[in-house]
């Protein structure tokens, strides 16, 4: 008799796209740099506009000692991460928005900036380059950092006469060594980020050595990082050392109005977006510290910390807990509908994702 079988394929859950993977243990990973194959560089002069840039080997990079940014901070930086698909394709979140915020903060630190389809364009070209860098999926992403100094010579303080832009970036997973667990922090009284009319608002490199000492006397004491307060009344939320905070009372979330002493963030923006969308109040204001004594739940955003729910604050000597120990109900809710679009698990309303 007839004993021809019909193959039916399996079905199966497992991905058969394959891609080439560097050779390091995905499992491990943290925040913390490794060098990756290319990065991206262009110049140009005071004055004139980007035009042509080059991807390179990663590698060192050669700066006079007189440069403007090593001299006196002529410098910015940015951040984004490159997702792995389940179908191998690789997504970025807004990149747009960084290159906006970089043109914002190249006008107040005088530098030229590459134009947002430049600096789009050069973070594809850098991703692509360094693809086997990219987490699979569920293992981490692969943070971009983009670079704009003042890399020609001055001895006198002025603008630089020649500028670089630059891209490298690096595979990592969870920002805090705590993971997805919450996070604890210090609310910092004498040490203050950013002053009314400086460059709180900008992402300049100077922001961040400046908070380097006020965070490691916090992590010393065995906090996680520092919650700031304006330098002005001394009363107002302002941020985390690397990110945005916000409050949860019942159905209203709370930020920290942007107001030039504060960091856009493009994760702070999406969450209120997202929040928004999901039927939460969400209120952009002045958020004074005695707020954090009847909060139900803290969590922070950033690029590179995505959505850490806080634990606990500390201030003035008095432990504030947050979540009964483990993750607030609305935090993870945040978290999984920001993530979810990111890692291109949910539809993306929004048209935030680009496809590579
Ligand atoms: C980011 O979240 O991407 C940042 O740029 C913050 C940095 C301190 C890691």
């Amino acid at each position: 008799h007839n004993n021809t079988v019909e193959v039916v394929p399996p079905t199966t859950t497992i991905s058969d796209v394959s891609y080439d993977l560097a050779d390091i243990d995905w499992d491990s990973l943290g925040f913390a740099f490794m060098p990756t194959d290319y990065m991206y560089i262009m110049k140009c002069s005071r004055g004139q506009n980007f035009s042509e840039g080059e991807l390179q080997r990663f590698g060192n990079i050669e700066l006079s000692p007189s440069a403007g940014v090593l001299n006196y901070g002529q410098g910015l930086f940015e951040g984004l991460k490159a997702y792995r698909k389940q179908d191998g394709n690789i997504l970025l979140f807004r990149p747009e928005e960084n290159a906006l915020r970089l043109t914002m903060g190249a006008e107040r630190m005088c530098m030229p900036s590459p134009t947002v389809e430049q600096f789009v364009d050069a973070v594809k070209a850098t991703v692509l380059a360094n693809k086997r860098w990219i987490p699979p999926p569920g293992k981490g992403s692969l943070y971009i950092r983009p670079l704009l100094m003042g890399s020609g010579a001055v001895l006198g303080l002025a603008p630089s006469p020649e500028y670089t832009f630059l891209i490298y970036v690096s595979p990592v997973g969870n920002y805090f060594k705590e993971g997805l667990a919450p996070i604890n922090l210090v609310v910092e009284n004498e040490v203050h980020r950013a002053t009314p009319g400086g460059t709180g608002g900008v992402k300049t490199i100077g922001n961040y050595a400046s908070v380097l000492k006020a965070q490691t006397v916090a992590k010393a004491k065995g906090y996680t990082d520092v919650l700031y307060l304006d330098c002005v009344h001394k009363r107002y939320l302002e941020e985390v050392s690397s990110c945005n905070v916000f409050v949860v009372k019942d159905n209203v979330i709370s930020t920290p109005t942007i107001k030039g002493t504060i960091l856009p963030g493009i994760t702070r923006k999406s969450i209120i977006d997202v929040a928004r969308s999901q039927g939460f109040q969400v209120e952009e204001r002045l958020v004074a510290v005695d707020e954090l004594l009847d909060a139900d739940e803290v969590f922070c955003t950033g690029t590179a910390v995505v959505i850490s729910p806080v634990g606990s604050i500390t201030y003035l000597g008095k432990r504030i807990s947050y979540g009964n120990n483990g993750v607030g109900v609305v935090s993870q809710q945040l978290y999984s509908a920001l993530t979810g679009l990111q890692m291109g698990l949910t539809e993306d309303k929004m048209d935030w994702i680009v496809e590579l």
